[in-house]
């Protein structure tokens, strides 16, 4: 209905205390909040204080007390496997309550962290639920991180169990998932004291003795768990981001909002309900995963897909397609990049024709920008609205989007829409002064963000403010640089700090640089995040080497791409480096990282007045072409 969608707006910023309880009715609690919002101890917020809830109660039980028992929660479809599988709520219902049961047996205790190392399989959201049920605090780390990375997440969270598989499946070959757990527990200070190991036949493992125990047997022999209150307040989950320096973000998200904030974006933005089947293509290990391949649908009572495969490859560009017609898909999820791949193998569509995508109403889109060639492409093959919506890990659910369950407001390309009711945005200077409409600055939220965004770090709490809340005060700094033009609608242009984005992965170049200074050859160095037609961006490495080096470019190019791989993983797709003389700085010897993007990138760039040696770029720019950048082929859209 025309104008509803700004009634709805209006609603939640002049009463967000009312919307919010409006909201929060839709869903189950064990003792109702004292306080629908607490400021007193502003610019820290907490939601719903005084009330106490279970996530897993509202994710599995409710439905089962209220008779959707029999509809399918989970759809698996392993392409990599050749499985398919299904669990109804009821089914889900007894492996969460007797997994539960597993964890406790194990010692986990409300609040303990419990390590989550899974591939995309059933067993990853029964585990995640399994914790939420018990009160216990899961941190779940893509599978695509490194032994390195697991053990910073191990440590930092303090994680006293880990739960995993023997193995992933990549299309290309099988990743032995033990070694990087026990590398990772070799590395970390701090000693889970269990692991839990799911066998897959792909490769079994041994297990050790006295830490690790065999999932299946250990849950077909326990005794079910029931679902414990927690406060509002409790965290439910710790998920790790990628934040300026080598040290990831503990991103905390709270019980209560979070399942108020999720269980209202699954008709109100998404336009689905109990009932229907709703996919996000994306990984359990990333926030998407989180909100929208776990907690969302299973909070609205949909019906969610575990996809272990890729858009491609497993085993064509059609795969999308088949799961869409096979389980009558309503709404799909992901990021950009699977649709250039796809689009990529399959420019005119073919696959798309040999199936029926009736059942198909619409298609979100986040994680980068959604550039309009790829738009343009979705919307000619598919004829549904393409959505493109803008959040972060922090904010746990989109900022801005097209709220299709309140209005479908007019697409414009390149914009993901206006802010989501609950969201109220400004675009402000270096000095924090607005911008006028239309001039890109610093895109913030106005304070308090609304329920199911982070109330902190986890164990960072001065982080939280020095990184988020300190330089604009009143508002959240997303990091992300755009403009609002003059309808509200929002334009996300670039990152405001070093995090890039890797086919929909959210990466620190900060954090690459710091593995590469630790060669021992290399005397300086810098990565940047350079457009890529496929990926969206990709980090290139420059490196200078230290005089005394006598080792040849070829070996330090190779050393340094299989550290990045070893320290960080595969997933940073680092593959692009360039040795050379020297890197380009200003006189007070700040690295011109942002020039050799442009360059790289082969968009207008002028050397800054600050440059102490502008001869310099002569030979980063040649040292690009040699890469086969700084030529504009590179380009997405
Ligand atoms: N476990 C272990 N390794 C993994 C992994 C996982 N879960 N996921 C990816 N990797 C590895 C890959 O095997 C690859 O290794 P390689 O260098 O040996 O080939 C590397 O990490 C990079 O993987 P990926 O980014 O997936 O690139 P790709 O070339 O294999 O596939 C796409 C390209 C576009 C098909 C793929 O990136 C994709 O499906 N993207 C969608 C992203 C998405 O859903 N993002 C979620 C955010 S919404
Ligand atoms: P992550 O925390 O991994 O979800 O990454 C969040 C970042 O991805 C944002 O801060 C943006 O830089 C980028 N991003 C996500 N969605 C979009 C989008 N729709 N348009 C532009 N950038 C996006």
């Amino acid at each position: 209905m025309a104008g509803e969608f700004d009634k709805v707006y209006q609603a939640a910023a002049t009463n967000p205390s009312q919307f919010w309880a409006e909201a929060a009715q839709q869903v189950d609690w064990m003792k109702p909040w004292d306080a629908v919002l607490d400021d007193s101890e502003a610019p820290y917020y907490r939601w719903f204080v005084g009330g106490q809830i279970n996530a897993c109660y509202n994710a599995v039980d409710r439905h089962v007390e209220a008779g959707r028992g029999e509809q399918l929660a989970i759809i698996y479809d392993s392409p990599v496997t050749g499985n398919k599988g299904s669990l109804t709520y009821a089914q889900l219902q007894t492996r969460v309550a007797q997994f539960a049961s597993v964890l406790q047996d194990n010692g986990i205790l409300k609040g303990d962290r419990v390590l989550v190392y899974m591939p995309m399989v059933p067993e990853a959201i029964i585990a995640m639920l399994a914790c939420a049920r018990i009160g216990a605090i899961h941190s779940v780390v893509f599978g695509g991180f490194a032994a390195s990375e697991l053990a910073v997440r191990i440590d930092d969270a303090g994680a006293k169990l880990v739960v995993t598989a023997s193995c992933g499946i990549e299309p290309s070959r099988v990743i032995e998932y033990m070694p990087l757990v026990n590398g990772a527990i070799e590395l970390s200070q701090h000693k889970p004291e269990k692991v839990v190991v799911l066998q897959r036949e792909q490769c079994p493992v041994q297990l050790q003795k006295g830490r690790d125990i065999d999932w299946l047997s250990a849950e077909q022999a326990a005794k079910p768990s029931d679902c414990v209150a927690v406060a509002a307040t409790d965290p439910l989950y710790i998920l790790y981001t990628s934040g300026t320096t080598g040290k990831p973000k503990g991103v905390v998200k709270d019980t209560g909002g979070s399942v108020v904030s999720l269980n209202w974006t699954m008709q109100n933005i998404y336009n689905v309900q109990p009932g229907d089947v709703y996919w996000a293509a994306s990984d359990v290990g990333w926030v998407v995963g989180h909100s929208y391949i776990v907690y969302g649908p299973l909070f609205g009572g949909n019906t969610t897909i575990v996809f272990e495969g890729k858009p491609v490859g497993t085993p064509d560009p059609g795969t999308f397609w088949r799961i869409i017609e096979e389980y009558k898909v309503k709404v799909l999820f992901t990021a950009p990049t699977a649709f250039r791949a796809i689009k990529k193998e399959d420019p005119n569509g073919e696959y798309v024709k040999k199936y029926d995508l009736s059942c198909l109403q619409s298609l979100f889109m986040a994680g980068e920008r959604l550039d309009p060639s790829t738009l343009q492409w979705a919307q000619g093959k598919l004829g549904i609205p393409v959505i493109d919506h803008w959040w972060q890990t922090e904010t746990g659910w989109a900022i801005c989007s097209n709220c299709l369950g309140i209005e479908h407001l007019p697409v414009v390309q390149g914009s993901p829409t206006r802010p989501v009711p609950g969201y109220e945005m400004a675009v402000l200077d270096e000095a924090g002064q607005p911008i006028k409409s239309g001039e890109i600055g610093a895109l913030v939220v106005k304070l308090p963000l609304p329920p199911g965004t982070f109330p902190t770090l986890w164990n960072a709490k001065q982080r939280y403010f020095d990184s988020y809340l300190s330089k604009f005060p009143g508002y959240y700094e997303t990091g992300d640089a755009g403009y609002i033009d003059e309808n509200g609608y929002v334009f996300v242009m670039a990152r405001t700090d070093d995090v890039i984005n890797v086919a929909g992965h959210r990466l620190s170049t900060g954090a690459m640089e710091e593995v590469l200074a630790a060669h021992p050859d290399v005397a300086e160095c810098a990565v940047i995040g350079v457009n890529d037609a496929l990926k969206g961006e990709l980090p290139l490495g420059l490196v200078v080497l230290s005089s005394n080096s006598q080792r040849s470019q070829d070996d330090i190019r190779a050393e340094t791409m299989q550290m990045v791989r070893d320290r960080i993983g595969p997933v940073a797709a680092f593959k692009l480096i360039a040795v050379v003389s020297a890197l380009p700085k200003t006189r007070s010897g700040k690295v011109l990282r942002g020039t050799m993007k442009k360059i790289a990138d082969n968009t207008e760039w002028v050397p800054p007045a600050t440059i102490d040696d502008p001869a310099v770029l002569d030979g980063i720019t040649e040292a690009l072409q040699g890469l086969g950048y700084a030529q504009g082929d590179n380009i997405p859209t």
